[in-house]
Formats: C-alpha cells, structure tokens, sequence
C-alpha cells in the first residue's frame, strides 16, 4: 500500500470550504461521526479464517500435489490415470489388493511389461493438468518392489497438453519389499496445464503406490508442505485464528463419511481415504475426481496455524453427520469414543511429548506443543440432537480442560426457528461461543449491520463463524465475488466490531476456489494451478484484520438520513497511540463527514487513510486483473479540534489518527 494521493484528506473548522466544494450541502446535513477517545471498551473482535476443503480447497489447491489418485483408492481406482502405449511396446496394468502397502491404503498398481518397446506405461492428469514453472524443481517419488529378480528402470516426464516435454529423469526399482524411490525434475518452462507420463522401461512387473510429484517450491520449503503463494495471502492477513477443517465437511453426508482426525496424522500412506463430501453435493457443479487425501491432515494444520501467527480452531464431528443430508446420528450411549476423539486431540496439540498423542505429534517433527485453546464440537447442527450432544461433550471437557473454550452452533442462519431454539439452550447451559452462520443479500447484510447493537449481553459470545454477502442467492453458481458484496460485508463487520464485547470472533466462508474446481461461490481468494486473486472481499476481510486496534472505542453517527448509508466503527491502538476509524459509505455520493474525537487531548499532525473503493459496484478483481480493487493509501495532515473527512462513493475508509487521549 503506497501513499498515492496528493489530495487533501481533511481540513478543519474551515467547513465553509468543504461545504462550497459539496455543492448544494448545509451545514445541517452533514452527518457527525463522533468517537469517545477516552472510554476505551472491549478487545476487538478477532478476524480469522475459516479453511474447508471445498472448490478443490486442499488436493488440488493449498496442498499441490500435482498426482491425483496418487495412492489408487479411489472407488474407480485408475480415475486421473490413462494407459501409454508406445511403438512396440505391450503390457497391462492392473489395480491389485493382495500383500498392500497397509491396511489404511490397500490398493496399489500392478505394471506387467511384455515388451518395453518405446514405451509403456500411465499417464496422470493433475487436477485440472498440473502446474510447472520454468526452472523450478519437482520431486518424483514412488512406493515400489520389483515382481522378479531382475530391477526396474522407470522414466518419467512432465509434457505440455501438445506432447511436448518440460522435463524427464529416471529411477531403477531394485527391492523386492516396498520402498521408497525418488528423483527430480526440472522443469524446462511454465505451462499451467501439463501432465506426468510414467513408463516403465524393462520387461517385468513392477508394484507401484504412493505415486507422488511434489513440488520443492512450498511455503518454507517443507517437504510435503504447501502453496506458498496461497498461504502468503492468509499470513498478510493476520488472522488471529483458522478455523479447520469446515464446514460440513466435518460432518459427512453419513457418519462413514465425517472428518476423522486421527486419520489424517502420520505417515501419508497411513492417510485413509476418503470421498469428498462436495464431490456431488450439487448435481450442477459434479466433481466426481473431488477426495481427500489428507495430505493436509491436522498436523499441517497446526504447523500452519504456528506459521501465520493464528490460533488453532479445529471443529469436531460431535456424533452427528450432516442435517441437511442424512442427519445420521450417534446414539447417545454411544458417544464415548466422539468424546474420546476430542480429548486425544487436546493431548495432540497440548500433551507432552512424552504423552501417547503428544509423542504422535513429537514423532512428526514438533515435541512443543501447538497450544490450543479453542476447539468446536460440531459444525452448523440443530435441534434438540445437538443439544443432548454439546452437553455431554462440554461435562467433559469442561472437566478434563476448563482451559478450553468450546465453540457451538447456533444452525445454519440467523433467527429462524432453529437458531431461536438452540440460543436460550446454549445460554442455560452457559456456552462460552456460539458459532453463527448467515449468507444472504447486500440487503440483509446492510439491514442487520446494527444487529448486534441490541443483543442481549451477558451470556454466551458470538463466533460469526461463517459468513458472506451472496449477489444472486445461497448455493447458487451465478454468485459473484463483487464490490457491492464486499462493500455491504464492510458495513455488517463495523456493527460486529462495534460489539466486541458480545461478537468475539468472525470468518468469513469458504476460503478458497479453484476457478476450473469449484462447487461453492463466492470465496474469498480464487487459484488455477499457477495463479491466484485475492477477491475485494478479501481486502475487505484484510483491512479490518490488520487494523483491528487493542480497544473498541464507541462511535456514534448522527445523521438525518432515514435508511442508513453511513456505517462506522472504531478502535484504539495502544502500540501506535492511534484512533482507528472504519467508516463504510454506501452511497454512489461523495460524502463529506464531521469527525468529532471526543476526550482526544492533543492531535499529531499526520495521519493516514487507507481507502478501498469502486464507483462501480459489479466490480471484481480477477487471474487476468487481480489489482482492480486493492486498499490505496493516503496521507493527510490534521488541523484540529474540528475535522472534516471525505468519504469517496461506494468506499470503506480506515482512518489512522495518531492522538493523545486523555485516560488509556
Ligand atoms: O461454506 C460452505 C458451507 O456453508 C459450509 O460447509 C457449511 O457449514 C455452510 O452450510
């Protein structure tokens, strides 16, 4: 963010010179945003991130396995794969069970070379082709044992769509046991869409699973690690925590199908696999390659909570699959082992190393512990199901880990019948967060920006845990990611933030889309296989993050206007000794704002404004135009007491103004 505009940003009691600018505004009409410096209120609600492995989330965007159905477990176990049959070579590929690499990966690929020829072998097609950058390195690697004495040679290379190579290299498979082989290859140019040929090159058979190609280029480097550009834009978020890992995708279509952590820890051919729950959530967006490999499994989750500064926030099955699906349930005296779960994964994240789960995590390459304090039971359930749940699991917890905080659900939408059931049983059974979820309209979003204004407090916090403004309707493919989405978010977040006492979290949902992938829109940070935008949604998301301040200050807006489009919220930050003002002006008018810092002793005579902003609503930042809708910045120069802003059309604005109060 750059300091851009000469212009003027503020002027003082000179109001008269703002006025005759303003063509045709009185004095009377213009609105005063009065802030009181000197009574600093709660800690800001927490902006974090809410991670689903939705529109190709995980496989085939954060964690970049190029290979997909590297492991043959799909139901169709050679999808993603076709045979190469080259001049004068014969042979036949087979999915086999018997003597597997274990019991949690029990299929493997069985090549029987009658003649090598030029070549025979597989070819694999990435997700949506495979991405290689010019010059990058990909690590090749294999599970494999050779079926007669003699070794085998492999060749592999990656080829553009048009056949042409970008890179080869080669191993020899010398065991009879599994074991692993690998090689390297670098890649001769970039090209988005390329795929990986495998061809075995001496007859014999040959075993192979695990077919992996990895590239070296992740986010720290880390051998199986992830997309280094895709985790950039959460770490420049800040976002004070992530929530992981959904979303329904906690709860399966039928219990057989709910997230399971314990198989997504250790060796990655120990990752069970399983069906994607959006694979055929929504019969017009299919995605019958969509699984998941667990490739990113809770570990990589805690690690990447450490690495971004987020406090973990994983969200359990609680023995309910899906309401919207199924609804199968576990019987109440059946819970134990969802309780268990929940307790093994505290001790996962907090035990010692020495600890049975604490040594799980130890043994993986981290002895500290991740230090959780936040954990959900179950993702976006109801009724009186949930409730007889939640309670057995938060007896004990609460006993076991009162250091804990449990996060419920309050269902899937705002104020309809299931929410007015479960909040009053949440309150009685004195939850600490209630996890609230809401996609709707610009409308809506603009109408309930006072909501929480009027909310009863004293009880139960509130996690907006999912949220975001839908152009046509939920669930429909013709949502967009536009400005006018991410302005009426703005305004919703100012009454969020304004009522940090009672909202102590928020995220915003889903996160990430494949633009060839997706089921779900909008999202928040859209990838192909090389690329990837951030959305103004999510600068919408990043601005409050980053200047969320220490305090919550209390703002009022007097304005004469009869439906709002002025909306505000402030803060104090302590480190900077600053006032932060959010103001969200949602009218196509350039407004011009009295700014009143009520018990502000003395005023610095600098200050900044970042600004994001579009006169035209249907806006959208894209791959090809990711910049058209980016925070500018600009300084401005203070003359107090009295001080007037400019609030550009359609705008958010966060004002920085460095001040002396007189009390914090
Ligand atoms: O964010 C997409 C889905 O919306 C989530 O998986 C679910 O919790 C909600 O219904």
């Amino acid at each position: 963010m750059k300091t851009q505009s000469p212009l003027a940003f503020w002027t003082r009691s000179t109001i008269g010179a703002w006025l005759a600018l303003a063509a045709g505004t009185v004095l009377a009409e213009i609105p005063t945003l009065t802030v009181q410096v000197s009574q600093p209120g709660a800690v800001p609600t927490q902006y974090g991130v809410f991670f689903e492995d939705i529109n190709y989330g995980a496989d085939g965007g954060l964690y970049p396995e190029r290979i997909k159905n590297r492991s043959f477990e799909f139901p169709e176990p050679l999808l993603g794969w076709k045979p190469i049959v080259l001049k004068d070579a014969s042979g036949e590929a087979t999915v086999e069970t018997s003597d597997p690499l274990n019991s949690h990966n029990p299929h493997y690929l069985r090549v029987k070379v009658a003649k090598a020829g030029h070549g025979y072998g597989l070819s694999n097609e990435g997700f949506f082709g495979m991405g290689f950058q010019q010059g990058q390195e990909y690590e090749f690697s294999v599970m494999a044992r050779c079926h007669d004495a003699s070794p085998m040679k492999l060749v592999v290379e990656a080829v553009r769509p048009n056949g042409d190579r970008l890179a080869i290299s080669g191993l020899t498979v010398s065991a009879p046991g599994w074991k692993r082989y690998a090689c390297t290859l670098r890649s001769a140019s970039t090209d988005p869409k390329a795929r990986l040929n495998l061809l075995v090159a001496s007859p014999g058979a040959v075993d192979l699973d695990m077919v992996s190609l990895f590239p070296h280029n992740t986010w720290k480097n880390r051998p199986n690690g992830l997309r280094p550009d895709l985790v950039k834009w959460l770490a420049e978020m800040k976002p004070a925590f992530l929530r992981f890992p959904g979303g329904c995708i906690v709860e399966g279509r039928d219990l057989s199908k709910r997230y399971q952590w314990k198989n997504t820890i250790g060796s990655l051919d120990q990752r069970r696999l399983i069906i994607n729950r959006w694979n055929d959530e929504f019969k017009h967006r299919p995605a019958p390659d969509y699984f998941q490999s667990f490739g990113l499994g809770f570990y990589e989750y805690f690690q990447l909570c450490e690495d971004i500064g987020a406090a973990p926030l994983p969200i359990l099955n609680c023995g309910m699959a899906c309401q919207f699906n199924t609804g199968e349930l576990v019987p109440l005296n059946e819970l134990d082992p969802f309780i268990q779960d929940a307790l093994d994964l505290i001790e996962f994240a907090n035990g010692p190393a020495s600890s049975p789960w604490g040594s799980r995590r130890a043994a993986m390459g981290h002895p500290a512990p991740f230090n959780m304090r936040l954990l959900g039971i179950g993702n976006e359930q109801w009724g009186p199901q949930y409730i007889d749940r939640y309670e057995r699991f938060a007896k004990v917890l609460k006993a076991r880990h009162p250091e804990i905080q449990l996060v419920s659900s309050a269902g899937p939408r705002l104020d309809d019948d299931l929410y007015q059931f479960l909040w009053p049983k949440l309150r009685e059974l004195k939850a600490d967060i209630v996890d609230e979820h809401i996609y709707a309209s610009p409308d809506y979003f603009y109408k309930n920006a006072f909501r929480y204004d009027r909310y009863q407090r004293g009880g139960p916090k509130v996690f907006m845990g999912e949220y975001a403004v839908q152009s046509v309707k939920v669930a429909s493919p013709d949502n967009r990611n536009n400005w006018e989405c991410a302005l009426a978010e703005a305004a919703f977040m100012t009454g969020l933030e304004r009522n940090s006492d009672v909202v102590a979290m928020a995220s915003y949902a889903p996160l990430f889309a494949h633009v060839e992938g997706w089921q779900w829109t909008p999202d928040l940070i859209w990838m192909d296989n090389l690329r990837s935008f951030a959305t103004p949604n999510y600068y919408v998301q990043q601005l409050f993050s980053l200047h969320r301040g220490t305090r919550v200050l209390p703002v009022k807006v007097n304005s004469e206007e009869t439906s709002p489009t002025l909306y505000a919220s402030a803060a104090w930050d302590d480190m900077a000794r600053e006032v932060i003002v959010k103001c969200v002006n949602a009218s196509p008018n350039l407004r011009v704002v009295r700014l009143d810092l009520a018990g502000a002793r003395k005023l610095a005579s600098e200050g900044r404004a970042i600004v994001l902003a579009s006169g035209n609503l249907k806006a959208e930042n894209s791959l090809d135009q990711p910049t058209r809708i980016v925070p500018r910045e600009k300084a401005f120069t203070l003359r107090p007491p009295e001080l007037a802003i400019n609030l550009e059309p359609y705008s958010l604005t966060v004002l920085r103004v460095p001040v002396r109060p007189r009390q914090p």
